[in-house]
């Protein structure tokens, strides 16, 4: 079963400041902004005087709802070697004359581009397991799982996604989740995720007896929904890995659980990857939800990436569904796991079923160490998406909203009161 590795790495929330130690270039400390300004000539130029001794990253105007709003909204990003110089350019703005609002916005990617700026920010799990790993005391294994990790950890964006020779070892233990979840996926998965699966067996990418390799995944998903896969060498902060789904990126790990007890990882590995998200990843209305929780994290709070981050347990990791009269699975986390997905289907030990509701999801703790007592049911990915639209629009506090551009395959800010994140608003930039 899978246990919640996602959610250990959610005292790593980055705040404000946003550092990153794997290169010179990407230590540097970045902060941003939303500072509200006089819609009148010369507004800006006062501003951009509070700037000082750091590196201007971006400013952006963000639309105003009409010409005659008395103030304008600039989203500025800057960064520096050292914090100093950054705050010190944070308390001049506040003091700015002209600028009578000023609201901290932690660092957030408009493109998958923009993702070169966290590569390399993940924990170390994927090398340094924790005394109750089924690997901890096995070295053989935790040589392979570093080397792995490192083989991940050297990729950068453009590059092909590192190719693993998975050894005998390995493929026997994907081919027991494989054959052991087949019966069990066939009676409890969605109708989404069948069909993805099939049409993956199909193409040849899923077999029992061969673990697929992330590069091939990844141009077959991108081919289907847009979405990339990018690998990680250990978990990814909560904020990191929300964002990235915003632009169309999932993070998946490679390693592969260990050996002897193959039906049991204490955090996410290929088979929980490739046997539960991947598949409902090929679905365009189940991409379309998956994007609107990183649109509604996009320099939202650390509060508010919490509540997302239980948003995404919720639905992602442990949905379930409504279909013909019957509850299915369609998180990744059930649908990866032999236990859950009968405790969750079947009601094997007490569990409760409740309507998805993102406000109460979003409120709720969950056990990562026992199966959960809780789950939300969705009539559908597209109600299920206008309830998280309608919770993000009005929960998630932000000055901006933010948008997909499917043509310039990107986020634009908009101007809309605080609206979290949606695909189909009008202003846009
Ligand atoms: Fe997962």
């Amino acid at each position: 079963m899978l246990r919640g590795a996602f959610q250990r790495s959610g005292g790593l929330l980055r705040r404000t400041f946003d550092r990153s130690s794997s290169t010179l270039a990407e230590s540097m400390v970045r902060a941003g902004a939303v500072v509200s300004v006089p819609n009148d000539p010369g507004a800006l130029r006062d501003l951009l005087r509070s700037i000082d001794r750091v590196n201007l990253t971006r400013i952006e105007s963000i639309p105003l709802a009409d010409d005659a709003q008395q103030m304008a909204n600039i989203h500025l990003e800057f960064c520096a070697g050292t914090e100093e110089p950054v705050n010190n350019t944070l308390e001049n703005l506040r003091k700015s004359p002209s600028a009578v609002e000023l609201t901290g916005v932690p660092w957030f990617p408009r493109t998958q581009k923009d993702l070169e700026r966290i590569e390399g920010q993940t924990m170390q799990f994927g090398e340094e397991l924790e005394a109750d790993h089924p690997g901890f005391l096995d070295k053989e294994y935790r040589k392979r799982r570093s080397l792995i990790a490192q083989a991940d950890k050297s990729y950068r964006l453009g590059m092909k996604i590192p190719k693993v020779n998975y050894v005998q070892s390995e493929t026997s233990t994907w081919k027991t989740i494989y054959e052991t979840m087949e019966p069990l996926r066939n009676k409890h998965a969605c109708r989404e995720f069948l069909n993805a699966f099939s049409a993956m067996e199909t193409a040849g990418i899923m077999k029992a007896d061969h673990i697929p390799q992330l590069q091939t995944l990844d141009d077959y998903l991108n081919d289907r929904t847009g979405w990339r896969i990018r690998p990680v060498s250990g978990l990814v902060s909560p904020r990191n890995f929300l964002n990235a789904l915003a632009v169309k990126v999932f993070h998946s790990t490679q390693y592969i659980r260990h050996h002897d007890q193959p039906l049991y990882t204490p955090e996410p590995d290929i088979c929980h990857e490739v046997l539960g998200h991947i598949p409902m990843l090929c679905d365009p209305g189940f991409a379309a939800f998956s994007q609107e929780i990183g649109l509604a994290s996009l320099g939202a709070s650390d509060d508010d990436i919490e509540r997302l981050a239980r948003c995404y347990w919720f639905t992602v990791e442990f949905g379930l569904c409504r279909q013909d009269g019957q509850v299915k699975a369609y998180g990744a986390g059930v649908l990866s796991s032999y236990g859950e997905i009968e405790h969750a289907i079947m009601g094997s030990e007490a569990r409760t079923l409740v309507d998805w509701d993102p406000m109460v999801a979003s409120q709720t703790d969950y056990p990562i160490t026992k199966y959960q007592p809780l789950y939300f049911v969705a009539n559908n990915f597209t109600a299920a998406r206008h309830k998280l639209v309608a919770f993000t629009s009005k929960e998630i506090k932000r000055p901006f909203g933010t948008v997909f551009n499917d043509e310039r395959n990107e986020v634009s800010i908009t101007w809309q009161g605080g609206r979290a994140g949606s695909h189909d608003s009008t202003t846009t930039m």
